[in-house]
């Protein structure tokens, strides 16, 4: 197996950054390469006693044992690049394309004040739209060209094609949801880009024909930060109610909370070509499922939750995450696949 793109199936915040860090320390991969849209992302990694917020750097660096890539497709911030490179110690094991567009200062000034992309669709500020906008017009800064990434550049595609070729494990990271997909989702609500599995392939540059498996991360319920359609959401009041309070991991903002959402779900499921599900922060909805690393220990209503998902959405659930940290996981792939 050994191409694996993982991608969010919801509205972002599904909690995929843990679920790619537990895969890398399960699996070890050779090289974790991010996708996706740029730094408006945002993953949290509860590793050894301590918390990472991730925006650039993949999610698994903590295998130590696996190269760090970021895809020609991703937007860079370099400023946020060389911060997480300190955060988590991984330099001597990073590389960035040398065609990623860089976000300037002009397209972080430009996404906030825009009355348009503030005030209607609520981004996360981080220039990521105009950085795009930037790029489709032919006028983008390129890594390349940036005299402290220089140490760092990279032919991505070449190390991941090359990695497949031998028969090495690689992993995609994507970030943000289906649901956030430029083409996909909720338009105009959506992040700048498409999010489904075959763009995280193109962002790094992998062929629809190398690729073996799409995990697709679900939250046991939904959650949605910024505006638009949200046809399953319940009020703070309910969600408190529920004991489920959340804020973004890069805005700070209370996110709106909602049930799982199937008809959102399937489609998900279809447009990613998923292969496996992950189903996440089972422990919020089923207080007895906290930390709990057994199918057989959960509680039996989490388990008819679970299955519910599954059989519904026609592809195997094979990992379950009971915890915020990395190793609160229900690993089934032996039992499933
Ligand atoms: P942008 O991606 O910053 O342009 O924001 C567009 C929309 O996508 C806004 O509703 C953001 O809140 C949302 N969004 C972008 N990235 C993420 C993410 O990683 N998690 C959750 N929401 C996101
Ligand atoms: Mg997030």
């Amino acid at each position: 197996m050994p191409c694996m793109i993982i991608a969010g199936g919801q509205w972002g915040d599904e909690g995929k950054g843990k679920i790619v860090a537990y895969l890398a320390l399960a699996d070890k991969p050779r090289i974790i390469a991010r996708a996706g849209v740029g730094p408006n992302a945002g993953h949290t990694v509860n590793y050894q006693g301590r918390t990472f917020g991730l925006r650039q750097i993949p999610s698994g660096f903590v295998y130590e044992g696996a190269r760090l890539l970021i895809g020609p497709g991703v937007l860079v911030n370099p400023e946020v690049v060389l911060k997480e490179l300190e955060l988590t110690g991984t330099a001597g094991r990073f590389g960035v394309d040398r065609k990623c567009t860089v976000i300037e200062s002009s397209h972080i000034e430009q996404d906030r004040k825009s009355e348009h992309l503030q005030g209607k669709i609520g981004t996360t500020g981080t220039g990521c739209g105009p950085a795009n906008v930037a790029r489709v017009s032919r006028v983008a800064k390129l890594a390349e060209e940036v005299p402290e990434l220089r140490p760092f550049l990279a032919d991505v595609p070449l190390e991941l094609n090359e990695a497949i070729d031998r028969g090495e494990l690689v992993f995609v990271e994507g970030s943000q949801g289906f649901g956030l997909s430029l083409i996909h989702g909720t338009y105009p609500y959506v992040t700048s880009k498409d999010t489904s599995a075959a763009t995280l392939a193109a962002d790094v540059g992998v062929g629809p024909t190398k690729v073996d498996e799409v995990m697709l991360v679900f939250k046991a319920y939904t959650s949605r930060v910024g505006l638009g359609p949200f046809p399953t959401e319940i009020s703070p009041d309910k969600a408190e109610e529920l004991g489920i309070v959340e804020f973004g991991t890069v805005t700070g903002r209370r996110r709106r909370i909602g049930l799982f959402d199937f008809d959102l779900a399937k489609r998900a499921v279809m447009i990613n070509g998923a292969t496996q599900l992950t189903v996440t922060n089972i422990d919020r909805m089923f207080k007895g499922a906290a930390k709990v690393r057994r199918w057989n220990d959960l509680p039996q209503e989490a388990q008819d939750y679970v299955s519910k998902i599954e059989a519904e959405l026609g592809v195997p659930v094979t990992l379950i995450s009971t915890g915020s940290e990395v190793e609160d996981v229900i690993d089934l792939r032996s039992e499933k696949l």
